[in-house]
């Protein structure tokens, strides 16, 4: 199995001759794009986005976990605001409620792989193999992984969606009149709304408001997954604490930050000192998977909202000396010339839901 047919048979893809909309539920918000093929050529049709907190009176930029009604609300404005007209679509599971990591399997060639792997899944998952769907894929052992390793270890990357959240998710789609569309974790989406076929090794990290994500790929295969909570609400806290203003007024600078305001730096202290840990910890963790497989990855892509606080870039560069690049997912995608600013500007913030509907023309 591909790892991109992760949780839905390729027979289940929507027809993508009215369009396509990849739907990605965040901590924070609510993002949407649809794509249509129009001549042969991926074109965006429209995209949008609702912020979640003013659903239960918070502020923008806030994590929140909605009812189901609220939720349904929120899904039906960001469709009716941004004119998306399509009923085919993909969605996106969050990672946090899904499970995804990478174990090394002792087997010989004739060994029965799936069963092995359901072993070793019941002592990785952090619930009961009942209460999740399960999917996993081998992927490649590298020659240093083989000599330090020996011959008999396979690499396989291990997938779970708690079944709880696949239900409520279900619901929530067939009330807005989009039934049983395929669905994967949100990392695949990102993976395939970024990847170019001709780089071989690179790291992607999602700054999102709740948490960070980093994924290490392999010709377009997730390697390694890892998620640290630290993220843009966080950030925004740090700023309004060190700042002494409200959660909405410091979301509200942060949006506004400019580079040559007086109290940027001041700013800026807060919001970098929020990402320390996480960031120190990608660090390690692209060290170490370098070492152990012979690697090396030669850059690393932000996305996420929260990749687009001004230096954002330049900071990572810095704790991770090595090459750091703002990800551009809407390059991969036809629109209008003279959008090309915005899409810059707002780019990051859509990898997974312009990744997730471009799996429909895969
Ligand atoms: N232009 C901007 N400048 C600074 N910060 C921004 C900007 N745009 C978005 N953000 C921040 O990015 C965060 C939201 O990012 P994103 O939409 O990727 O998160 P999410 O997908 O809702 O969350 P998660 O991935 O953690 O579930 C918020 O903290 C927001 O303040
Ligand atoms: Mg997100």
């Amino acid at each position: 199995m591909k790892l991109s047919d992760l949780f839905s048979s390729t027979s289940n893809k929507p027809n993508t001759s009215n369009g396509v909309v990849g739907i990605d539920i965040g901590s924070s918000s609510i993002k949407v794009v649809e794509l249509q093929e129009r001549k042969g050529v991926i074109t965006l049709a429209t995209y949008g986005e609702v912020q979640l907190g003013p659903y239960i009176g918070k502020s923008v930029g806030e994590s929140v976990v909605l009812e189901p009604k609220q939720e349904q609300e929120a899904l039906i404005d960001v469709i009716r605001e941004s004119a998306v007209k399509t009923r085919g679509a993909v969605f996106a599971t969050p990672l946090s409620s899904s499970f995804v990591t990478n174990v090394s399997i002792e087997a010989d060639a004739d060994d029965d792989l799936a069963a092995m792997v359901r072993v070793k899944a019941r002592k990785v998952i952090p619930a009961s193999l009942s209460e999740v769907t399960l999917d996993w894929a081998e992927v490649e052992v590298t020659k240093v992984e083989e000599e330090s390793n020996g011959e008999n270890y396979r690499n396989v990357l291990i997938a779970a969606i708690q079944n709880s959240a696949l239900e409520r998710f279900k619901i929530l789609l067939q009330f807005v009149g989009l039934n049983n569309p395929p669905t994967e974790i949100e990392c695949f989406s990102t993976i395939r709304g970024l990847y170019k076929s001709e780089e071989l090794d690179v790291a992607v990290i999602d700054i999102g408001a709740v948490s960070s994500k980093m994924y290490i790929i392999r010709k377009g295969l997730l390697m390694r997954m890892y998620r640290i909570r630290a993220g843009g609400a966080l950030a925004t806290k740090q700023i309004s604490e060190a700042l002494g203003v409200s959660f909405q007024e410091a979301e509200e600078m942060k949006f506004a930050a400019d580079k040559n305001a007086a109290n940027f730096s001041e700013m800026k202290r807060a919001h970098n000192t929020s990402y320390d840990r996480a960031f120190r910890e990608f660090n390690q963790v692209l060290r170490e998977y370098e070492k152990k497989t012979g690697i090396e990855l030669s850059t690393v892509y932000l996305t996420g909202g929260g990749a687009l606080f001004p230096g954002t870039v330049a900071h990572i560069k810095e704790v991770l000396n090595r090459d750091v690049l703002m990800a551009n997912p809407f390059s991969k995608v036809a629109y209008p010339a003279f959008m090309d600013d915005t899409m810059h500007q707002i780019s990051p913030s859509f990898s997974v839901a312009l990744g997730a509907a471009m799996r429909a023309f895969e």
